[in-house]
């Protein structure tokens, strides 16, 4: 197959930001409802049901004549601020051109397949990454996600009800394991990885543990001009000592930590703030390497703090445990390709994705597609239209292999 698809092209200008090019696709925002429609009409263009969950997860299905357990793929719509257009919409695309490709074979699969676009996997908007997985697999509770606030205080219920969904039905799929057979998601490569191996497409092995925790320095507003240093109380200064702290301890325990996040409270030039709000972002391989770097993180910001006269809170908004994909699945997928002439080879992930949460529920699956830069969450993400085509081809292959059968 090539590239060159009406589908890809039509997506493309939803929520895209003319100045910088990037996408700001926030759930449950005009951007978001147009990608919503846009998922809608591709899923009537092939005649596919569509049905949206109690989340608003949105799902298309090629019913098979049988109550067989599905096989389901896809990925999200939603984007981080202003993220590349791979990130999400490559695995909901490449979902829809398989079954295309394989429809076009007179394919007649014995499961029924489902495409699925889950909502605010990126947190981006409500702080707390797979929402939308974790609240159709019972890993995040309703009222939980209900008093979500994003940062004009809107609840994920008021902006659930602002596009006609119904916060009161929210509720986890207890017969998803039941229903689903296997979940395989397709992905942009967020990393260099497979362009290293010469490979255009991977397989997911593992995803590392990971969150984000909101810090809060609170000190006193005062003025720039007449404050003595020495009279001041500025929640910048323990901040600025904690991001610095977060790189020691990353590159010391061979983990990850971003601190990219920030409000700055009120933020005038001329005045010191009154409060500085921050966000952790940290990964590592294992989760006792985690948690040490999230320990020495807020230690760090405690006795700065107090250096300071400053004081300051902290709360995880958001954990992914560590992931390791299904081995029969994913050798299944792996042999499944091989048998086609595609060497794709198994690597490990730092990015969190749906995939990991379905995972705890349903054998799970992930194919990556080389993206040969590794540039991601920016907009000069990008993956080869080559390289996109032969991850259609991979993810046709997988269906076909998990489907028939
Ligand atoms: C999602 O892309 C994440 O890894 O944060
Ligand atoms: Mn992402
Ligand atoms: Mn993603």
């Amino acid at each position: 197959m090539t590239w060159d698809l009406p589908l890809w092209q039509s997506l493309l200008p939803i929520g895209r930001h003319p100045a910088t090019g990037g996408y700001r696709r926030y759930t449950f925002t005009e951007a978001d409802s147009a990608c919503r429609e846009w998922f809608m009409n591709a899923a009537a263009e092939r005649k596919l049901r569509v049905e949206c969950d109690s989340v608003g997860n949105l799902w298309a299905w090629l019913d098979a004549g049988s109550d067989a357990a599905a096989v389901i793929t896809g990925s999200h719509l939603d984007s981080v601020p202003d993220g590349g257009a791979f990130d999400g919409p490559l695995g909901v695309v490449s979902a829809f051109a398989a079954i295309d490709l394989l429809s076009e074979r007179g394919w007649e699969p014995v499961r029924p397949v489902g495409v699925v676009a889950f909502v605010e996997e990126e947190g981006a908007r409500f702080g707390l990454a797979c929402l939308g997985s974790k609240l159709l697999t019972g890993v995040v509770e309703p009222d939980v996600a209900r008093g979500l606030t994003d940062a004009d205080g809107i609840t994920f219920a008021e902006a659930m009800a602002g596009v006609g969904l119904e916060p009161r039905r929210l509720a986890a799929d207890v017969g998803l394991a039941d229903r689903v057979a296997a979940f395989v998601e397709l992905h942009v490569e967020q990393g260099s990885a497979l362009d290293g191996m010469g490979a255009a497409v991977g397989v997911g092995e593992s995803i590392w543990p990971h969150g984000r925790w909101r810090i809060e320095f609170a000190g006193r507003a005062d003025h720039a001009g007449t404050t003595r240093l020495a009279d001041r109380r500025d929640p910048m200064l323990p901040y600025a000592a904690t991001v610095l702290a977060a790189r020691e301890a990353a590159s010391e325990l061979g983990a990850l930590a971003t601190m990219s996040k920030v409000r700055a409270v009120p933020g005038g030039a001329n005045g010191i703030c009154s409060a500085v709000q921050a966000w952790l972002d940290a990964r590592a391989a294992a989760e006792e390497t985690l948690e040490s770097l999230v320990a020495r993180v807020m230690e760090c910001a405690r006795g700065s703090a107090d250096q300071h006269g400053v004081t300051v809170t902290s709360r995880r908004e958001s954990f992914t445990p560590v992931v390791e994909f299904d081995r029969d699945l994913r050798d299944r997928v792996v042999t499944a390709l091989a048998r086609r002439g595609t060497t794709a080879p198994v690597l490990p992930t730092g990015a969190g994705h749906d995939a990991g949460v379905l995972a705890g529920v349903v054998p799970t699956a992930m194919l990556f597609v080389r993206n040969r830069t590794g540039v991601s969450h920016s907009p000069a993400e990008h993956a080869e239209p080559e390289d996109c085509a032969a991850g259609v081809d991979a993810l046709a292959a997988v269906l076909e292999e998990l489907a028939c059968a």
